[in-house]
């Protein structure tokens, strides 16, 4: 009887076990789906940013889009593991990431620090609040974005 339980009690605990696992591995395995959400908001946020510069903005206004990029350019880097380059296109579950970023895994992990890096100059500058300078770093940061885009985004 005894032995029984404890068989039970182990069946149960590797089901628990197991379903713990699926669900993580699920929840893990769109990384194409949660790189592009994350690409959609840096859109996003770039735009509120040009729009602000625009139409005479305040710099307080700039710093919660500011440290979104610079959160977005953090989460970025493990959403790109191997065996993402597909199924190509634009449509949902589908990738305009190009199979240079995995053929050349230096350059893009330049690419993503600069973005990193670029996005901090962004929040350093906005936080100093002259708008000159915020301008200058915000059309350096939409250069990184460009240059990764070129070298690594299909079109
Ligand atoms: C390190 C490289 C890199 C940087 C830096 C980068 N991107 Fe991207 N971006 C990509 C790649 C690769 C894709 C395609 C992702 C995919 O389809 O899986 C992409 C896709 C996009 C998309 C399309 C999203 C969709 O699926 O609809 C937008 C919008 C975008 N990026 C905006 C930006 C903006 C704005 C910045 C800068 C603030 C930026 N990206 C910085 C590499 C980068």
């Amino acid at each position: 009887m005894k032995g029984r339980i404890t068989k039970l009690g182990a069946i149960a605990i590797a089901t628990t076990i197991g379903f713990a696992t699926v669900a993580t591995l699920v929840k893990a395995a769109d990384p194409i789906s949660d790189r592009r959400e994350l690409m959609k908001a840096n859109g996003t946020a770039m735009k509120a940013i040009n729009e602000a510069l625009k139409n005479g903005g305040a710099a307080a206004d700039l710093a919660p889009h500011a440290a979104k990029l610079h959160d977005d350019a953090v989460a970025l880097a493990p959403l790109f593991p191997a065996g993402t380059d597909q199924p190509q296109g634009k449509d949902p579950g589908q990738t305009m990431a190009k199979a240079e970023i995995w053929s050349n895994p230096d350059d893009f992990a330049a690419a993503l620090k600069k973005f990193q890096d670029e996005s901090a100059m962004l929040q350093t500058a906005v936080a100093g609040g002259d708008m000159g300078v915020i301008k200058a770093e915000f059309e350096k940061l939409g250069g990184v974005c460009g240059d990764c885009h070129k070298q690594f985004r299909a079109k």
